[in-house]
């Protein structure tokens, strides 16, 4: 048997947690592996409200370059297994870091995007919120107020989304069964998920290519294999 299937069959309230390592086998890059975003450019630079002001001409470049990755980008293998146990039934939520809409693209329902969505952009002024597409026309002024439009995600020092938050509290309280998908749990709070999790006497499993500082909590630890075939051969094991 499985071990994740098993866990899976045996718990009642499963609740995943993903991270940009459930996007990199759509093409996306992650942030902090060896070919992530950050390895070569200063988070705080770029992903900041103080960026967003005073180095604008970056932020702008940054974002507008994650906005056109994004076109064509479909949902992977993985995507598609996470929606369909929530279908199912083996699964009850996503948690996600992801602000790249694939899980909801895949046909999941239950999505908290803790960090937002690089879908839209909203005017840093008024709030008017307009088209992703606005930023690949190099349209930035706000076409109510002529303020700055800004992508709809959480930027470094900036709250999270209360909602998300609030739902990603009441799912990581409820969950005897905690699985983190390609996370390094770096970034608080996100990070803070799995340990209340844990805390409240959920299970917890970590598949993540590397290491994380949570990985000695784990009941079930799956390192240095990809996301999409684990949960393949999970799949594979829950229809027999
Ligand atoms: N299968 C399994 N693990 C993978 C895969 C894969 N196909 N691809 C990448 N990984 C792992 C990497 O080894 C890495 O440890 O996924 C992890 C992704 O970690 P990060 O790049 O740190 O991304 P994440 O944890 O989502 O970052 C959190 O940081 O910069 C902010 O807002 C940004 O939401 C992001 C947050």
């Amino acid at each position: 048997m499985n071990q994740l299937a098993d866990l899976l069959q045996h718990s009642d309230y499963p609740v995943v947690m993903t991270g940009a390592g459930m996007s990199t086998e759509s093409g996306l890059p992650d942030f902090r592996s060896n070919t992530g975003l950050w390895k070569n450019q200063n988070p705080a630079a770029l992903a900041s409200v103080e960026a967003m002001e005073n180095n604008r001409s970056e932020f702008l470049a940054f974002y507008q370059s994650r906005i056109e990755a994004l076109a064509g980008v479909l949902p992977n293998d993985g995507h598609h297994i996470l929606a369909d146990w929530e279908q199912k039934g083996f699964i009850k939520s996503i948690i996600t870091q992801n602000v790249d809409g694939l899980h909801q693209q895949a046909g999941s329902r239950h999505v908290a995007e803790l960090h937002g969505s690089i879908a839209a952009l909203h005017c840093h002024s008024c709030g008017a919120s307009a088209d992703s597409s606005r930023y690949t026309n190099n349209e930035t002024s706000c076409p109510v107020c002529g303020g700055f439009l800004r992508p709809n995600i959480v930027l470094f020092g900036e709250m999270l989304p209360e909602e998300a938050i609030a739902f990603a509290q009441q799912e990581s309280t409820r969950a005897d069964l905690f699985i983190v998908l390609g996370s390094s749990l770096s970034v608080a709070p996100a990070s803070y998920f799995p340990v209340d999790a844990k805390q409240q006497g959920a299970r917890l499993v970590i598949v993540n290519r590397t290491e994380t500082d949570m990985d000695k909590e784990a009941d079930l630890l799956v390192q240095g294999e990809n996301i999409g075939s684990i949960l393949k051969e999970a799949d594979h094991h829950l229809k027999d």
